[in-house]
């Protein structure tokens, strides 16, 4: 099925007219209607926008679980889905990590988009379940290195960043990549008791870094869609980087000719910087970044250069 873009703000568009609870509940309610009877009668639209919504909905969750890549394996025990699950950076609901999993819950993650902006010549809003169907995906393990010194090794699904970057057509002036996640303080409501953060949560890398076969836009994890904690419904993976340059819950890609400012440097510039590549020999100016805690098993590891992924990173920062 071609991809469908999400019409531009010029032109009329019914999450514009009406209030936004209220659009969702529709959707909500069209879904739920063409899911159990798909007869039930609605008008010429509706019943078109039904039909196209539950059939990307239904045609990406039969995706799940994906095949997995054996390129991207990690020779280290997976962490259990439900210590993963539990244990959550997401600040915009809160940052008690063990809490994330439960204040997280209710966040409405459908229909989801991603605009497309800066220096390409594909900008727009485009519906992330569409774009799933179109690129696909696959199964990767990889080792995920917190800032913090703690780590697990988790099966994402999703698809290279690549792809979307192709997708969106970064002209010449192209240089860097920004990534924010959505502002939704109503809902998410660390947004508003954090309000000293500079919401939305945004991150970047340069172009040729997000193009590594690396990064991925992961859509699920442990066979299945991306639960809320995770940064449903897609959020980016960058492995060799500490954690927090996998932004959760991406709602707009902007393509930029100077590096763009990010959320953590913006903050702390002292301790946390741009490039934020995984490397022991550099320690955080609060604790050492030398070994690292396996969240479940309780295990220390020393830890490894670009989190372990040194032959396929190495040669963006000679
Ligand atoms: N993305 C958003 N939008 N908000 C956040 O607070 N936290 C980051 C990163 N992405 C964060 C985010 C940090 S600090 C980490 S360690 C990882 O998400 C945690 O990912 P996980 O909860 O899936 O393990």
């Amino acid at each position: 099925m071609a991809l469908v873009r999400v019409p531009r703000s010029w032109e009329i568009r019914e999450n514009l007219v009406t209030a936004e609870s209220a659009y969702l509940n529709r959707r909500h309610f069209l879904k739920t209607t063409a899911a159990i009877g798909g007869s039930l009668f609605l008008n010429g639209g509706l019943q078109a926008e039904s039909e196209e919504a539950v059939s990307d909905r239904d045609a990406v969750q039969a995706l799940y679980p994906p095949e997995w890549n054996p390129a991207y394996r990690v020779h280290l025990p997976m962490t259990e889905e439900a210590v993963a699950g539990r244990y959550n950076n997401f600040y915009e609901f809160t940052t008690i990590k063990e809490k994330v999993y439960e204040v997280a819950q209710s966040f409405e993650t459908y229909p989801w988009t991603i605009e497309l902006d800066g220096h390409c010549e594909n900008k727009g809003r485009f519906d992330v379940d569409a774009l799933i169907r179109q690129f696909g995906i696959e199964e990767r393990v990889y080792r995920f290195r917190c800032v913090e010194a703690w780590a697990m090794v988790v099966p994402w699904s999703g698809f290279p960043l690549h792809k979307l970057i192709d997708f969106a057509m970064p002209t010449d002036k192209a240089q860097y990549v920004c990534m924010y996640a959505f502002f939704r303080s109503e809902e998410a409501t660390g947004q508003k008791k954090q309000n000293w953060y500079p919401w939305p949560y945004f991150e970047g890398m340069r172009l040729d870094e997000a193009r590594n076969e690396l990064a991925v836009m992961a859509t699920g994890i442990y066979g299945k869609e991306m639960p809320v904690q995770h940064g449903a419904p897609i959020r980016l993976v960058v492995p060799w980087k500490y954690g927090y340059k996998s932004i959760k819950s991406v709602v707009k890609i902007e393509f930029s000719r100077r590096q763009p400012d990010t959320f953590w440097n913006t903050l702390s510039p002292r301790e946390y910087d741009f490039w934020s590549n995984v490397n022991p020999a550099v320690p955080h100016p609060r604790w050492s970044q030398a070994t690292e805690l396996m969240i479940g098993s309780g295990e220390r590891l020393q830890t490894l250069k670009y989190n372990g992924y040194r032959k396929q990173v190495e040669h963006l920062y000679s």
